[in-house]
């Protein structure tokens, strides 16, 4: 199992590309489904998500090709099994978006339900309830949704959804059944983020008729057919506030090529309130800070929130500056139920933080020294890297298959910034 290794101390100086958003390539590979000819995506980004969801569609009878430079050609003329099996939707939860897509084109799908995950147990209660609001029937069998057309029915029908919370998947699962369907569907209180805009934007290049998109109403009128189309996936905002609390962190200045200032705006404001100088330029964003963080940054409390708020996606990474800031601060995290697993391992490394409920209180101090500490989760692996970049001595990440999930060379990009950070693989790794 490999692990990284870094040892704390550097400043983070100098240029790195933001890569594609995770979150908006696993959708958009699935909105491929939707038609039988040629997809072209640019800028996915390499990491094990798009992977996995690579093997799922290849699994349907997908061809799906990936060049060393970001581009996957995709063709879902030849799909003749529409379903996700559970092995491979165990390992990635974002495989419920097959469902909407398959039951829109084929008129049925069979989908594992994906289980329980770290950070909560993330049903998928109100996908499943919003696809039969648009006339799906849809039985769980055996761990798995069988989902159909009532009989004489070849398609969907456009329904009015409200679903009991705003859920970015949910949205965007019925953003592509509803582009297929007969009638109007209407999204009322539909997830805002950048990712649902890429994909709307995608949806419509492919001939879908959709407006309201990064607005909690979308309207969709569905049409008969979807064709090909060309399309270049969003930059990671999730990746680049990452980084610019890794150099909020470590203080230091750096350019976040491709980096969309505009996504960020919640991150970039505390950042700044933080006492860090974010500008954003034309085609990225530049972040300075002067080091240590403990004299010269301020802790900020947040509560995460859906889009437009503070992501949810980027708590533990900013926890992680204020474990090392000056004074007192309250992260309160209002989406998933268990995304505080990194709080125990940044006490390893000597922060304080208490945790009561939805609330973890933090307590700046000004050195962290470094111990071997374990990933539980995407973003908890993050924001351990991050500790480990500031930490004095060496801290080593273990289990960081979590990390590799969502981001795209991450060790290789932070070394370009100056850190002294590797990746221990085999023997090396024991
Ligand atoms: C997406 O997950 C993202 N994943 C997550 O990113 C992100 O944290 C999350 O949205 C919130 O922004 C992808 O886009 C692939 P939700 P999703 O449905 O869609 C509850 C990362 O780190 N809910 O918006 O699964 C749910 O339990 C990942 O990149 C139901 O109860 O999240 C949660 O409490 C982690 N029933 C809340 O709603 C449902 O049917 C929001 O979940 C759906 C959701």
């Amino acid at each position: 199992m490999d692990k990284l290794l870094i040892r704390g101390g550097r400043e983070l100086r100098g240029e790195v590309l933001i890569s594609g958003a995770k979150n908006a390539a696993l959708p958009e590979l699935c909105a491929a489904l939707l038609t039988d000819q040629p997809v072209t995506l640019h800028n996915v980004p390499r990491l094990q998500d798009v992977s996995t969801m690579l093997k799922l569609v290849r699994n349907m009878g997908v061809s799906a090709e990936r060049d060393d430079n970001g581009t996957v050609q995709l063709n879902a003329a030849e799909l003749t099994r529409p379903e996700a099996p559970y092995e491979l939707v165990k390992t990635m939860r974002a495989s419920v978006l097959a469902l909407g897509p398959l039951l829109a084109r084929f008129g049925h799908a069979k989908v594992s339900l994906p289980g329980g995950c770290a950070i909560g147990s993330r049903p998928v209660d109100q996908h499943i309830k919003g696809l039969q609001a648009m006339g799906a029937e849809i039985v769980v069998d055996h761990g798995y949704m069988v989902a159909r057309l009532p009989a004489g029915r070849t398609r969907l029908k456009g329904a009015r959804i409200l679903t009991d919370m705003v859920t970015v998947t949910g949205t965007e699962n019925f953003l592509m059944a509803a582009a297929l369907a007969e009638g109007e569907t209407l999204l009322e209180n539909a997830a805002q983020e950048p990712e649902i805009v890429d994909l709307a934007e995608m949806l419509i290049r492919m001939g879908a008729k959709i407006e309201g998109h990064g607005t909690s109403h979308i309207r969709i009128q569905g049409v008969e057919k979807l064709h090909g189309c060309e399309h270049a996936v969003v930059a990671d905002r999730i990746e680049a506030g990452t980084f610019m609390c890794a150099v909020a962190a470590t203080g230091g200045e750096a350019f976040l090529r491709n980096a969309r200032g505009d996504h960020l705006d919640a991150v970039i404001d505390k950042l700044r309130d933080a006492g860090c100088k974010v500008a954003s330029e034309k085609d990225g964003v530049r972040i300075a800070s002067k080091g240590p963080a403990y004299e010269h940054l301020k802790a900020q409390s947040f509560s995460t929130t859906e889009y437009p708020g503070f992501p949810t996606d980027m708590q533990a990474q900013f926890m992680a500056l204020n474990v090392i800031a000056r004074g007192a601060s309250m992260v309160t995290e209002t989406i998933f139920e268990n995304r505080f697993m990194h709080v125990n391992e940044m006490v390893r490394l000597g922060a304080h933080i208490h945790v009561e409920g939805k609330v973890a209180m933090v307590e700046g101090v000004q050195q962290l020294s470094g111990a071997t500490v374990m990933a539980t989760d995407l973003r908890a692996s993050a924001s351990l890297v991050i500790a480990g970049l500031v930490a004095e001595g060496e801290t080593l990440v273990d289990r960081i298959y979590h990390l590799d999930r969502g981001y795209d060379r991450m060790e290789a990009k932070l070394r370009g910034l100056g850190a002294d950070i590797e990746r221990l693989t085999g023997a090396a790794a024991a």
